[in-house]
């Protein structure tokens, strides 16, 4: 009989501290409810003493998911941990994962601290956390780094303290896959009482080796991942559920298996990349769009023949659905509720009508609705909240001609109008909104994508700009890519007034 495999999603915390995928606390019940109906057995929801937005985002998941555990995160400091305990009190199973750093590069640059200090203060967290649930996570960070002998003498200390799960972070993306199954195995083998915790992996992708190193360390022991959806996260990112649920899938000889619904793993990467305005890279295994596009005469050959040629892993079994209806002008309010509902969006009544608007707009300027361009519709509600907004555009380009653009912009009620010349429409649009708000921000990444296909498809454009040495990210959805651009410009700048 397969082991089981206990699936610790961080999205909605080391995924939400990616810059500019910020998600609101409706938001991010919708994301935890799609987790719930996904099967993930534990849903890290937040870090409650970062933010008040944080605190109330884990009381509100505990509130609204029913089955899986709701984890907090905190420091190894009493104020954090009695902070997670008060988010987590309407968890129906609550769980407090609290850790410090234990690599000498912490413990000296971080903390100042020594090995032994740390020990004492990993111990007491565990301890102090233990008064509130039984149920405890301590992680070492940056156990990758951590020297073997002392992780252990750590992992040990918080066992006997009532550690529940031992989470062994590669917080850095440093380790290789055969040095993270070893220190796992070095765990298993030398610490005492091992088996009455949980060994838990967290595994960031900075040298792309995130997934490979998470294998490793389930291989050796470890009987929990922390992955995220998509593989969003800090810097390169974290490790992706659905690499991880369709490896255990596909990989018979492997006698480790999850309580993933492997058919909701395309709908909640789509959630997930529509309300965090993060596009999936095409090649992205599993998701991507072209994870399972045979473009090459010999593989198409092969694939019409037998599926079984070049694909290992069918479609149909990570939810993509081939006989997806396609929505047109013509569709109703019933069909477009029922295409959100299997893609887990839950709108009320009146959010229905106002993307219900929207869609008919959009199916006026394009034939055919893709799932992705209503998702786009739904995730996409923060223009009505801008203090300056686009009355209207026009820009004109072409071959032998300067482009130039006019703009009229709504700043707070009172209403400005300007134009202006540069080397394409883009350019132009944005040289004539600088001359209304008299503010240049430079430009540092500016990515157009098409959300489905045809030369009628909606873009979307994600934007980062830099003001007075602080970042800030811009997001664009429309079938016009001047004007898709310039909303994601137009978003930049409001975030910065
Ligand atoms: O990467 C890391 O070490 C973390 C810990 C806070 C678990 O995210
Ligand atoms: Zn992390």
């Amino acid at each position: 009989m397969n082991e089981r495999v206990y699936i610790f999603d961080t999205t909605l915390r080391d995924g939400e501290q990616v810059p500019g995928c910020q998600l609101n606390t409706v938001e991010k019940i919708q994301v935890a409810k799609a987790l719930e109906l996904l099967g993930v057995d534990i849903i890290e929801a937040g870090f409650p003493i970062s933010s008040p937005g944080d605190f109330n985002s884990v009381v509100e998941i505990s509130k609204a998911v029913t089955w899986p555990t709701v984890c907090a995160l905190s420091r190894a400091v009493e104020k954090d941990i009695d902070l997670a305990a008060e988010a987590l009190k309407y968890a129906k199973r609550g769980r407090i994962h609290t850790g410090i750093g234990t690599s000498d590069e912490h413990i000296r640059y971080k903390f100042n601290s020594t090995r032994e200090e740390v020990l004492e203060r990993a111990v007491r967290a565990v301890k102090y956390a233990k008064k509130y649930v039984e149920d405890v996570e301590f992680y070492a960070e940056d156990a990758g780094r951590t020297d073997n002998e002392y992780l252990a003498r750590v992992v040990e200390a918080v066992i006997k303290a009532g550690a529940t799960v031992v989470n062994i972070p590669d917080t850095t993306g440093y380790c290789l896959p055969d040095e993270f199954g070893a220190k796992i195995k070095y765990l298993m083998e030398h610490v005492d009482g091992i088996h009455k915790a949980v060994i838990s992996t967290h595994c960031h992708n900075d040298l792309g080796m995130a997934t490979a190193n998470t294998m490793a360390g389930l291989l050796n022991g470890a009987r929990q991942c922390e992955v995220t959806i998509n593989g969003i996260g800090e810097r390169a990112g974290n490790t992706a559920l659905e690499e991880i649920a369709m490896i255990l899938k596909a990989h018979k000889g492997i006698p480790l298996e999850t309580n993933i619904n492997t058919k909701r793993i395309f709908p909640t990467s789509r959630l997930v990349s529509s309300l965090m305005n993060m596009p999936v890279q095409p090649n992205k295994a599993i998701v991507g769009k072209n994870a399972f596009a045979h473009s090459s005469g010999i593989h198409q050959d092969g694939v019409l023949k037998n599926a079984q040629t070049y694909e290992i892993i069918d479609p149909n079994d990570v939810g993509i659905d081939t006989n997806s209806i396609v929505l047109t002008a013509r569709s109703g309010r019933a069909a477009l509720k029922y295409r959100l509902d299997v893609h887990g969006v839950k709108l009320d009544e009146k959010k229905l009508d106002e993307v219900y608007e929207q869609f008919l707009r959009l199916a006026d300027s394009k034939k055919e609705i893709h799932d992705d361009d209503i998702l786009m519709l739904a995730g996409a509600d923060r223009a009505s909240e801008r203090r300056i907004k686009v009355d209207w555009l026009q820009a004109t380009s072409g071959i032998g001609m300067k482009p130039v653009a006019s703009i009229g912009l709504d700043i707070a009620g009172e209403k400005f109008e300007a134009a202006a010349t540069g080397n394409g429409p883009v350019d132009a649009s944005i040289n004539a909104l600088r001359q209304i708000i008299r503010r240049h921000v430079t430009i540092n990444e500016f990515t157009i994508q098409g959300v489905s296909k045809g030369s009628d498809d909606l873009c979307k454009v994600h934007m980062q700009v830099e003001n007075e040495g602080r970042i800030y990210y811009g997001f664009g959805a429309s079938t016009d890519i001047v004007t898709a651009s310039i909303e994601a410009y137009v978003d930049c700048i409001n975030k910065i007034v």
